[in-house]
């Protein structure tokens, strides 16, 4: 796990939208798995301005996005769907039969998992998969309490991570779950990006680096993978033991 502690939250958002336009420079057909979250919003920006400046292509690249809401339709305005459209996919040119969305109102959420991970393997595993983390330590959907050898599929939300999305969903109730690409079905990307800003996110980046791997911090995890980078802004960082600013 490399951990690259920047100047300041811009600077992480610049430079996780610059491995991402690397690895799309490198490989113009690469398959990236994509994130959602207030965290990711300033990396999505900088992907634009880079595009609007000719610096990354995404007419040929794959996107499969990390998790979704049970039960909304991908017009809900609260739907990862939703957020992805606004954020990126009506802003850069994208060739719509290579956008991956898990569909939240599946009549058989069994099935669309299913039919997602087969389409993961369809377009050759994922290549770079960006994640953010939360305050209890999830990636995707997968609360503490996940185990490593989970897949996607529908999974409980945690009571805080419901506390924490209540916002975009009031006055209705936030959904009490979603379906979520599994642990295992995330350490088979070949390189993962996981991104975190301010300070709220310091004791989960803590237990990530330095705390146990197991369940009760699902993004310990990603210590057994071979290629896992961590950008994270001073505040992130704060709970790190000897944390230095790389830059
Ligand atoms: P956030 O979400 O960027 O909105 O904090 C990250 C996450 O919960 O994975």
């Amino acid at each position: 796990m490399r951990i690259e502690v920047l100047a300041d939250p811009a600077a992480v958002a610049r430079r996780a939208a610059g491995v991402v336009a690397d690895v799309l420079r490198a490989t113009p057909d690469a398959v990236l798995g994509l994130a959602t979250g207030g965290t990711m919003r300033p990396v999505y920006d900088e992907l634009v301005a880079l595009q609007r400046r000719g610096e990354v292509d995404f007419t040929r690249a794959t996107t499969l996005n990390l998790d979704e809401y049970a039960g909304l339709a991908a017009d809900h305005p609260a739907s990862f769907a939703a957020y992805m459209r606004a954020a990126l996919f009506s802003r850069v040119p994208v060739d719509p039969a290579r956008i991956h969305l898990m569909r939240g109102d599946a009549p058989d959420p069994q099935a669309e998992a299913r039919r997602y991970e087969a389409a993961i393997t369809a377009a050759g595993g994922i290549g770079l998969q960006l994640l953010g983390i939360g305050r209890n330590g999830h990636i995707a959907f997968n609360e503490p309490g996940t185990e490593a050898s989970t897949r996607t599929r529908l999974a409980p939300l945690a009571a805080a991570t419901q506390q924490v999305n209540a916002p975009a969903f009031h006055p209705q109730p936030v959904p009490e779950r979603a379906l979520t690409m599994g642990i295992a079905t995330i350490l088979e990307a070949r390189r993962c990006l996981l991104v975190a800003t301010g300070a709220d996110k310091a004791p989960a980046v803590a237990r990530m680096v330095q705390g146990p791997v197991g369940p009760d911090c699902p993004a310990s995890f990603l210590r057994g993978h071979p290629d896992v980078t961590v950008l994270l802004d001073p505040a992130a960082a704060r709970d790190l033991a000897a944390a230095a600013p790389s830059g």
